[in-house]
């Protein structure tokens, strides 16, 4: 059983510039535990290609574009399911959630939520997702249907280079805590709530940052010096370095 939330290997066939085999990537598992569709024999994973330019150097993604240009029957090899922590909890019915995704990020929680959804669940659901332009909007039209359907569940966008906060400053995951207090304000503040990143690194001290100047401390754990100090004193380099996840947190960052 491949569990949302877990992650599969893929060997990209060919070798590498040093003529060495490529090496094995993690993709997460975007489809829930049940399997895609609910058959168990098909899981899924989320795959952007990704081709980009740096200092005039083009890079292309080489199990993202091997993944993205097999047609229905190829075959490939995967290994996994790996992955023990970073899964809805076995009591999932008893948690409300807020998932914070940056791009394929939104993996693992397009998983979970299909979970919670088919199995009733009544708490709240609340995903937070980031990306550059509105195109970039992965499975928007599935959070967006699941989101008129159920009073429970909340899509938020935050569209970093198309849209502006008030004060004129990028949206980014992390600024939604404040942007929509009103919304998260009490399921932050419940104490049967868990906290999912998932994405990219940079996000995560901006989260901390965040959630700390907000109050909700409950996420965070402190070490050193830093645990010394009220948390809203904590600089940026106490949250980069001596700051971490509780036991209410769950993060996959990369
Ligand atoms: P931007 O690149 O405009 O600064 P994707 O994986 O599809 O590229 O999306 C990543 C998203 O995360 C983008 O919207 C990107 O914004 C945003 N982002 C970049 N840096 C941070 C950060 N430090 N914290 C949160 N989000 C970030």
């Amino acid at each position: 059983m491949f569990r949302s939330g877990q992650s599969i290997g893929i060997l990209p066939p060919g070798e590498n510039e040093k003529g060495k085999p490529h090496k094995l990537r993690l993709y997460s598992v975007s489809s829930p535990s049940k399997g895609e569709g609910g058959n168990p024999n098909y899981v899924s994973t989320t795959v952007k290609r990704a081709n980009e330019e740096v200092d005039g150097v083009f890079y292309t993604g080489i199990c993202s574009n091997y993944l993205s240009n097999l047609k229905p029957g190829d075959e490939l090899s995967i290994t996994g399911p790996s992955g023990k922590r970073y899964l809805l909890p076995s009591n999932a019915d008893e948690f409300n959630y807020v998932f914070f995704a940056t791009g394929t990020g939104v993996a693992p929680f397009r998983g979970m939520i299909m979970e919670l959804i088919e199995a009733g669940h009544k708490g709240q659901i609340v995903l937070i997702f980031g990306c550059p332009y509105r195109t970039d909007l992965l499975y928007k039209s599935y959070f967006e249907s699941l989101e008129k359907e159920h009073d429970n569940v909340h899509y938020i966008k935050m569209i970093s280079r198309e849209d502006r906060r008030s004060d004129g400053s990028k949206k980014y995951v992390q600024t939604a805590i404040e942007d929509y207090d009103e919304l998260l304000a009490p399921i932050l503040a419940s104490d049967n709530t868990l906290v999912y990143l998932c994405g990219m690194k940079g996000m995560q001290t901006g989260i901390y940052e965040q959630l700390a100047k907000k109050g909700y401390t409950d996420y965070l754990t402190a070490k050193g010096e830093a645990a010394e100090k009220d948390p809203s004193e904590w600089t940026w380099e106490d949250l980069k370095t001596s700051v971490k996840p509780s036991d209410r947190t769950f993060e996959e960052v990369y």
